[in-house]
């Protein structure tokens, strides 16, 4: 590990911990990723079905990076989820956006955002971030509850931004700033 390098080795966050992503993921990720409810959610890099082979990929392409800025999220020993961001470019280099999911057995118990809580924490002043930003869909309440819990202020609706599981709907644009 450089010391540039915006790893987070092992982020204790209370209920779950946030590590690096590694090979060994690849028999517990589709178990817990092949759930059309996470799918519902996330943007459009995340396949539905979920299967061993977009593990593979995923792994592949996250483990190795020189600079991680996607990591798993761990509960009880056990992959849980994933949290990442991506750093904006040129002008935008202060600016990342963030996105995070659970397995469906792990929602409710405060998981994402003790997640969300430490990654922004720890990320921002690492990376010299001004600003980490958020796009919720509009029919997901929880995530943006998350969001609320974590600092995160809402700056307005995007109309008609996102085309999801068949339909055309709002989202919602969340920031924290330093
Ligand atoms: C959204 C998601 C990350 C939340 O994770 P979680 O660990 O269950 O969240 P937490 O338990 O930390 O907090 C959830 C909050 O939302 C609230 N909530 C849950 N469902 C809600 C609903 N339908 N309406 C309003 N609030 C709701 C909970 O009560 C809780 O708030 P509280 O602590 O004030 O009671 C998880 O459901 C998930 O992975 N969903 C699929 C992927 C996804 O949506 N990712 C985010 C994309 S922006």
């Amino acid at each position: 590990m450089t010391e540039s390098a915006p790893r987070v080795p092992h982020l204790d966050c209370g209920p779950c911990l946030v590590r690096d992503w590694l090979m060994d993921d690849r028999a517990a990720l589709p178990a817990i990723a092949n759930n059309r409810a996470v799918w519902r959610n996330l943007a459009h890099l995340f396949p539905h079905p979920y299967d061993d082979a977009d593990a593979e990929a995923w792994l592949n392409a996250v483990c190795a990076a020189r600079s991680p800025t996607q990591w798993a999220i761990e509960v009880g020993g056990r992959l849980a989820g994933g949290i990442g961001i991506d750093l904006g470019l040129g002008i935008f280099a202060r600016s990342a956006q963030i996105g995070y999911w659970l397995g469906e057995a792990y929602w409710g118990r405060g998981i994402a955002t003790a997640a969300l809580r430490a990654v922004t924490t720890h990320i921002m002043p690492r990376l010299d971030l001004a600003r980490l930003e958020a796009r919720v869909f509009a029919w997901n309440a929880a995530s943006m509850r998350v969001l609320e819990k974590c600092g995160y202020e809402r700056e307005g609706l995007l109309r008609r931004s996102v085309f999801k599981d068949g339909e055309v709907i709002d989202s919602v644009l969340y920031a924290r700033v330093t």
